[in-house]
């Protein structure tokens, strides 16, 4: 065959090949409709594993076989990448359901958003295996006995409620547990309660055997809104707050707001300023729910508005090498305020935004504050918050960087002296 012969040979195999890849695609087309309709994940490891080995069954020419075993590899990644956009954010089974794609490459994975998922878990998550449920003594035990009963070997470890769990005691106590029940890497870890039990499974998991995989069923709002998706996992040490953990996606998040119905009303508040704040650098629209005084009757939607705005931040900057810092607006102060007070972490973040927005926003946010029992300041001492914000950013000298909203919707990120931030300390904390 000469060059030509060779080339024309080729166009015609590139002709052939686009109607067959075109029939491929319509056929994941309906895969993606199937899964979608029975909450099925959009990775499957042996299915990919049994394309790739009939594949190669058929492949008469051997030496061939590596450069087959990648265009599958290939062709089905973008299978799945066409799943993602079929499936992303579409309401499977009606109103006030979805399911979004952290996209991360081979970290991806969905967060399911749906009234009820957490009796569906079986479903949605690989259970079949050894699964630790981590819960907390806080946590309505009906959740973690709803898993557990769709699990096939569940071990169940009930820390105490509070930041206390988060400490390398109870990660040690999780991880002797796994290790006495033989778990292997193909076994799981999967959170049920709010963002402490999130993170302190979370890094268990990361940490089993150099990783295993993490389900995480949030049920505080906080949790819901923010930190149930991300990957950041972390436990506490000598006082100082999330100093160990570990990036760790989990490999699935399902997210049943009816579990919100326990939660006492002071901890919604707090959750819902993690919104907040995600409307403030990010989303207008949600945070005129906010002033409408709507997010009671909508907190789904709330909540998935919250998780966008998180979700597209964490694909641009996964390990918080630069954006990502932008969801730590209002936390600079508000660490100070959370480490001398013994206000909740949302409170603190709450109080920790008013001085980063321009007047006219904070003047905007104090009756939104006032509707959902927020702080609008604090009684404490200001020299003892401003010591710990200097502790916390380690920063002496030199200029502290820091978010500021002027626009709502929007941001900036301002390098600041220390000096400039110790006044706006005082319009939240009075002695
Ligand atoms: N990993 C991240 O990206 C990230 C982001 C923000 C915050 N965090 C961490 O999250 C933690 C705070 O999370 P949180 O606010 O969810 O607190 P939390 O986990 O302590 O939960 C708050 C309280 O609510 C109880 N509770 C949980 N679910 C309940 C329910 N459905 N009904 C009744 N009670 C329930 C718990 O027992 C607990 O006492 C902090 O440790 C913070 O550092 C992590």
């Amino acid at each position: 065959m000469d060059l030509q012969q060779a080339r024309e040979e080729i166009r015609r195999a590139d002709r052939e090949m686009a109607a067959l890849f075109e029939r491929r695609m319509a056929a994941v087309r309906a895969v993606a409709a199937y899964k979608n309709e029975h909450g099925l994940p959009i990775e499957d490891k042996a299915q990919e594993a049994r394309v790739i080995a009939r594949g190669c069954e058929q492949l008469k020419d051997e030496a061939l076989r590596p450069y087959y075993v990648r265009f599958l590899q290939d062709t089905m990644e973008l299978s799945k990448q066409l799943q993602r956009q079929l499936i992303s954010g579409r309401s499977p089974s009606g109103a006030g359901s979805a399911r979004l794609t952290m996209e991360l490459g081979e970290r991806s994975y969905d967060i399911i958003v749906r009234r009820g998922c957490l009796q569906e878990a079986g479903s949605l998550l690989n259970l079949d295996r050894k699964v630790l449920i981590v819960t907390d003594e806080g946590v309505p035990a009906a959740y973690a006995d709803a898993l557990a009963a769709q699990c096939r070997a569940p071990q169940r470890c009930t820390v105490a409620q509070g930041e206390g769990s988060k400490s390398l005691p109870v990660l040690e106590r999780l991880l002797e547990m796994m290790l006495q029940a033989g778990f292997t890497r193909s076994d799981c870890v999967c959170a049920v309660g709010g963002g402490v039990v999130g993170d302190l499974a979370g890094f268990a998991a990361s940490s089993y055997m150099r990783g295993i995989d993490f389900y995480n069923i949030p049920t505080t709002v906080l949790s819901q809104v923010d930190s149930a998706i991300g990957g950041k996992t972390a436990v506490n040490l000598g006082g100082v707050k999330n100093i160990v953990g570990a990036f760790w996606q989990p490999k699935r998040v399902l997210i049943d707001p009816d579990t919100l119905k326990t939660l006492p009303s002071r901890q919604r508040s707090a959750g819902l300023a993690e919104a907040l704040k995600a409307g403030l650098i990010a989303d207008a629209q949600l945070v005129s729910l906010f002033e409408r005084g709507e997010t009671e009757a909508r907190i789904d939607e709330v909540i998935l508005a919250a998780l966008r705005v998180k979700k597209a931040v964490v694909e641009a900057d996964e390990r918080e090498s630069g954006l990502r810092k932008i969801l730590n607006f209002g936390h600079t102060i508000g660490h100070g305020i959370e480490s001398v007070t013994g206000l909740l972490h949302g409170e603190c973040v709450a109080l920790g935004m008013l001085p980063m927005c321009s007047p006219e926003i904070r003047a905007r946010l104090l009756p939104i504050y006032e509707t959902l029992g927020l702080p609008t300041q604090v009684r404490a001492d200001p020299e003892a918050v401003w010591a710990a914000l200097l502790h916390d950013k380690k920063a002496h000298e030199g200029a502290i960087s820091v978010v500021r909203v002027n626009e709502i919707g929007s941001y900036c990120i301002e390098d600041m002296a220390p000096a400039a931030l110790r006044p706006l300390i005082d319009l939240v904390v009075r002695p």
